[in-house]
């Protein structure tokens, strides 16, 4: 087998890692041409309204207002004291894209079952994995991350893969040790979406009332790279009337003004890869920056063509490829198919990654405390 099998774990440990695989990370590995990725689908959509919830429309989507002038001098802090904060010991886990799924039963059908089930249960959603697209974001970067670990739960359940994040140890330890200048940095993105933002079209932005971060609409799409069916939600931040044709979303960015070559760099090594993979994900095309100087004022904004990106980082020293980026998801998702075989909803395989090192798995004993598929999906009247 191409994965390796670690010797047998300490017994004392085996109560929780009863078999533990690896899978490494190499980048050489992955240098092979793009694998096929049909350009993905939006197959619904939910809100998520000031309370964080869950709504089956399209109400929370936003418009995107285009500054009438070359220097708006948004001010990102104005209104940081009055920020309606979603709560954050609130873990989300998958429960929002279920919720989805379980409005959109008919969308699972295979086209030759639909006539036959519709009317009653649907056995298995005919889909490989099932996830945030946030997660496959991370996944995506993975070869070229090198400060940032992870830690993936992985539930086979009536054959799909559902993949959910948790937070790892040091992950917990950055939350705990925000800085306020941080946390104000964190405000100014939101803060931003209000700027170029309204409501409905025709209304101007408003940016008086109180920013809250519960409020969010995504758009939940269906793709498949190479043997690998994925249904996946990811926020959008506004549609873009002045984008033809399909494909009108819009992710909206902060990012510090660049003076010097260094800071460039930086941007296209480290920024770029990250909205470029989310972007693409989703299949936005295109993504504006208000760029702020050190008192988070934006002075100027920036569109990006999402398509472009990996063109305009080629001047890096070392660049990272999209390529290696999908070759690595591709070949990850193969190894979850052949590591994860058991089918129980209780039953979790833990996957740890930390920078310049391999994917642990750990298959742990069920109903750890890692379990996310909750008992309402389970016993969904629509199985
Ligand atoms: P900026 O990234 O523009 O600063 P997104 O860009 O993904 O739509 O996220 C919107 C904003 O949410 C970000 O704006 C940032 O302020 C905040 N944000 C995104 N990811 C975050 C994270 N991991 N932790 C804290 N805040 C985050
Ligand atoms: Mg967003
Ligand atoms: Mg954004």
């Amino acid at each position: 087998s191409k994965y390796v099998k670690r010797p047998k774990v300490a017994e004392n440990a085996s109560s929780t890692s009863r078999s533990a695989f690896r899978f490494p990370v190499f980048t050489e590995q992955f240098d092979k041409p793009f694998p096929f990725f049909r350009k993905p689908s939006e197959v619904g959509s939910f809100s998520q309204d000031y309370k964080r919830q869950f709504h089956h429309d399209r109400h929370k989507l936003r418009i995107y207002v285009k500054p009438a002038v070359s220097d708006p001098c948004f001010d990102l802090s104005h209104g940081y004291s009055s920020l309606i904060r979603k709560d954050e010991s609130e873990k989300e886990y998958l429960n929002d894209m279920l919720r989805w799924v379980m409005h959109n039963k008919e969308k699972f059908l295979l086209q030759s079952d639909r006539d036959k089930h519709s009317a009653t249960g649907i056995k298995s959603l005919n889909t490989d994995f099932l996830c945030w697209r946030g997660l496959l974001t991370k996944l995506l970067c993975t070869p070229y991350e090198n400060r940032e670990d992870w830690m993936i739960a992985v539930t086979k359940f009536r054959g799909t893969y559902y993949l959910c994040e948790f937070d790892t140890e040091s992950k917990k330890q950055q939350k705990e040790q925000t800085t306020p200048q941080q946390d104000e940095m964190c405000y100014g993105g939101w803060k931003f979406e209000q700027y170029v933002t309204a409501d409905k079209e025709g209304d101007k932005p408003d940016t008086s009332s109180p920013v809250n971060n519960n409020e969010g609409f995504c758009s939940v799409v269906r793709t498949r790279l190479e043997s690998h069916s994925l249904v996946y939600g990811g926020e959008v931040d506004a549609w873009d009337p002045a984008i033809r044709g399909d494909g009108k979303y819009l992710e909206l960015k902060t990012s510090r003004i660049m003076q010097s070559h260094r800071q460039e760099q930086n941007f296209k090594r480290f920024k770029l890869i990250k909205w470029w993979a989310q972007s693409f994900l989703l299949g936005i095309s295109k993504i504006v920056c208000g760029f702020r100087d050190d008192d988070g004022i934006v002075h100027s904004l920036q569109d990006y063509q999402t398509q472009q990106i990996p063109s305009m980082i080629k001047d890096l020293h070392n660049p990272w490829h999209p390529n290696v980026c999908f070759n690595f998801l591709e070949q990850f998702l193969g190894f979850l198919k052949h590591t994860v075989t058991d089918d129980d909803p209780q039953l979790v395989h833990l996957l740890t990654w930390k920078p310049r090192g391999d994917v642990q798995c750990q298959r742990l004993e069920r109903g750890s405390e890692y379990t996310f598929i909750p008992r309402w999906f389970v016993d969904w009247e629509g199985w």
